[in-house]
C-alpha cells in the first residue's frame, strides 16, 4: 500500500501552481455529454476522481480523447447505454451528476447510487425532488436509481437546502426541458457558477448562478464548446493553511482569489499574512497563530472541505479554538489521528473544541477521508520527527501530485511503498 513519509518541521516556501476544481469538472464533463457535437474541457485536474468519471463516460459509449494530462475531448453523440453500474462509479459521489445529464438529453438514465467520501449521511431527496418537478418518474431498486420521462417541463423548484450536487443536477435537466426553470435557494459555490457558464458555452440559457435565485429558459439542444476550468479553491486553500501552519512563505498562483475570502480573512484573524494578486495569494506566517472560532457555511461561508485543515491549524495555534461542522454530521474522524501526534481536540456533537498546543509529535497516521488526509499529511509536515500517512490514495481523488507540489516547497515528503523498507530506510537517512 503507498503512503507518505514526511519529515516534519521545514517551514514551505516558494511557489505552488494550483489546478482546475475537481468539484467543476465533475459536473462539467457530466454537462458534456449533453452535446452531440465535440467539446473540449481544459484545466482539467489529473486526479483519481476525474479518472473514475471519465470511465463511465467511456463505458456508456460516449467518445473520450485525453487530449493531454489537462485535456478532454468529449463527444456524446457515440453514447450507446442509459445505464451507468460500474463497481468503481460507487465511488465517486458525482456519479449522480451523469443522472442528470443523461436524463436531460435521453429522458432516461439508469445509474448506481452514489458513494464518495464516508463523511455522514449524504441523502439525495433534493435531487429527486427536482427531477419529478421537471416532470421524471424516479426509481430506486437494488443500488440502482432510475428517472426517465416522456416530457421535461420546467418549473419552479425550492431546494429545502443549498444543496451543491441538487443545484448542478437540476440545472443539467433544466437547461434542455421546455419552458423555463426557476431554482430558489441553490449553492452559490464557485463550481455552480463554472457548471453554469459551461452550459452556456453549449448554448444553454442560464442565468443567475451564484446568487440566490437560477432561472433556465430550457433549449431544443446543445452545441459545440471549448472551455478552461476554474481553478481549485479547496486545494488552494489547503496550500494556504500548510504554509501558514508551517510558518512559511508560499506564492499560491493560478487561484481567483474572491474564491478564497473567508479562508483568507480567518488566517489574516490569527495572525498571518495573505496578500492577494490579481491570480494569486501569498500566504506568509511568522509567529505562532491565535485562536478562533469558525462554522462552516455554504458559499461564500467558510468551506466544510477546508474544516479538517483549518482545525490541523488551529490544533497549533495558542488558546482555544471552536470549529463548527454545519454541513456533514461525521467530518471529526481525524480527531484521534491528531490526538496520537499531540494535538487536543475533544468533539462535541458537531462542535470540536481545541486547545492549542505548540508543537506536534510524528507518528503513523490514516487518512480517513480526502480532505481529512490533506489535513493530516498538513500536521506532519508540521511535527518534529518523521510520520507516515497511511489510505492516500483517498488523498489522491482530489489533490494532483500533492508530494510533488509540497516537495517544490521544500518539504521532505516522499510516496513510498509502505512494505518497501529500503525506501524507507533512505529516506530516513536523507533527511537525518
Ligand atoms: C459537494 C462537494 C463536496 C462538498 C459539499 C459541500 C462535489 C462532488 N462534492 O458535495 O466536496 O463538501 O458539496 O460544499 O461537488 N443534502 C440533503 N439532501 C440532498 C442533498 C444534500 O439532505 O438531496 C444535504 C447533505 O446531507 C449535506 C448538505 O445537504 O448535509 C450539503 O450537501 P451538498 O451540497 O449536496 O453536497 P454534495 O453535493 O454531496
Amino acid at each position: 500500500m503507498e503512503q507518505y513519509i514526511i519529515k516534519g518541521n521545514t517551514p514551505l516556501a516558494g511557489e505552488v501552481v494550483i489546478g482546475g476544481a475537481k468539484n467543476a469538472a465533475l459536473g462539467i464533463l457530466a454537462a458534456a455529454i449533453m452535446s452531440d457535437e465535440t467539446v473540449l474541457i481544459d484545466n482539467l485536474p489529473d486526479v483519481r476522481d476525474i479518472n473514475v468519471l471519465l470511465q463511465a463516460i467511456e463505458d456508456i459509449g460516449a467518445t473520450v480523447i485525453r487530449v493531454d494530462k489537462h485535456a478532454v475531448k468529449i463527444n456524446g453523440s457515440t453514447i450507446k447505454s442509459m445505464c451507468i453500474d460500474l463497481e468503481i462509479i460507487k465511488k465517486i459521489r458525482a456519479s449522480y451528476y451523469l443522472l442528470g445529464a443523461m436524463l436531460g438529453k435521453y429522458k432516461q438514465a439508469k445509474v448506481a447510487l452514489p458513494g464518495g467520501c464516508n463523511i455522514g449521511s449524504r441523502p439525495i431527496d433534493q435531487h429527486i425532488k427536482g427531477f419529478k418537478a421537471l416532470g421524471a418518474t424516479v426509481n430506486m431498486d437494488h443500488g440502482m436509481i432510475e428517472a426517465s420521462a416522456d416530457r421535461l417541463v420546467g418549473n419552479h423548484i425550492y431546494l429545502d437546502m443549498a444543496s451543491v450536487g441538487a443545484t448542478i443536477n437540476i440545472m443539467l435537466v433544466a437547461a434542455l426541458a421546455e419552458g423555463k426553470t426557476i431554482i430558489e435557494n441553490p449553492a452559490k459555490e464557485p463550481h455552480i457558477v463554472d457548471v453554469a457558464n459551461f452550459l452556456n458555452s453549449m448554448g444553454a440559457k442560464i442565468k443567475g448562478a451564484g446568487t440566490d435565485v437560477i432561472r433556465i429558459q430550457g433549449v431544443e439542444k446543445l452545441h459545440a464548446s471549448e472551455y478552461s476550468i476554474i481553478p481549485d479553491q479547496i486545494e488552494a486553500g489547503t496550500f494556504m493553511v500548510a504554509a501558514a501552519a508551517t510558518k512559511g512563505d508560499v506564492l499560491i498562483k493560478n487561484v481567483i482569489p474572491k474564491h478564497l475570502e473567508s479562508i483568507s480573512a480567518k488566517l489574516e484573524e490569527i495572525g498571518a499574512s495573505v496578500e492577494e494578486f490579481d491570480d494569486a495569494v501569498r500566504v506568509v506566517a511568522t509567529k505562532r497563530l491565535s485562536h478562533t472560532q469558525i462554522k462552516t457555511q455554504p458559499y461564500p461561508g467558510f468551506p466544510t472541505d477546508m474544516q479538517p485543515q483549518i482545525a490541523t491549524l488551529l490544533a497549533l495555534s495558542e488558546g482555544t479554538s471552536t470549529v463548527t461542522e454545519n454541513i456533514f454530521e461525521n467530518r471529526f474522524k481525524y480527531v484521534d489521528e491528531l490526538a496520537r501526534m499531540g494535538a487536543s481536540i475533544k468533539v462535541e456533537g458537531n462542535v470540536a473544541i481545541i486547545t492549542g498546543v505548540s508543537s506536534l509529535m510524528g507518528a503513523q497516521v490514516s487518512a480517513p477521508d480526502l480532505r481529512a488526509g490533506a489535513a493530516l499529511v498538513t500536521a506532519a509536515l508540521v511535527a518534529d520527527g518523521v510520520s507516515t500517512v497511511d489510505q492516500i490514495y483517498f488523498i489522491e481523488r482530489g489533490y494532483e501530485d500533492f508530494d510533488l507540489k509540497l516537495r517544490g516547497l521544500g518539504a521532505n515528503i516522499e510516496k513510498v511503498d509502505s512494505e518497501d523498507e529500503k525506501a524507507i530506510k533512505k529516506f530516513k537517512l536523507k533527511v537525518g
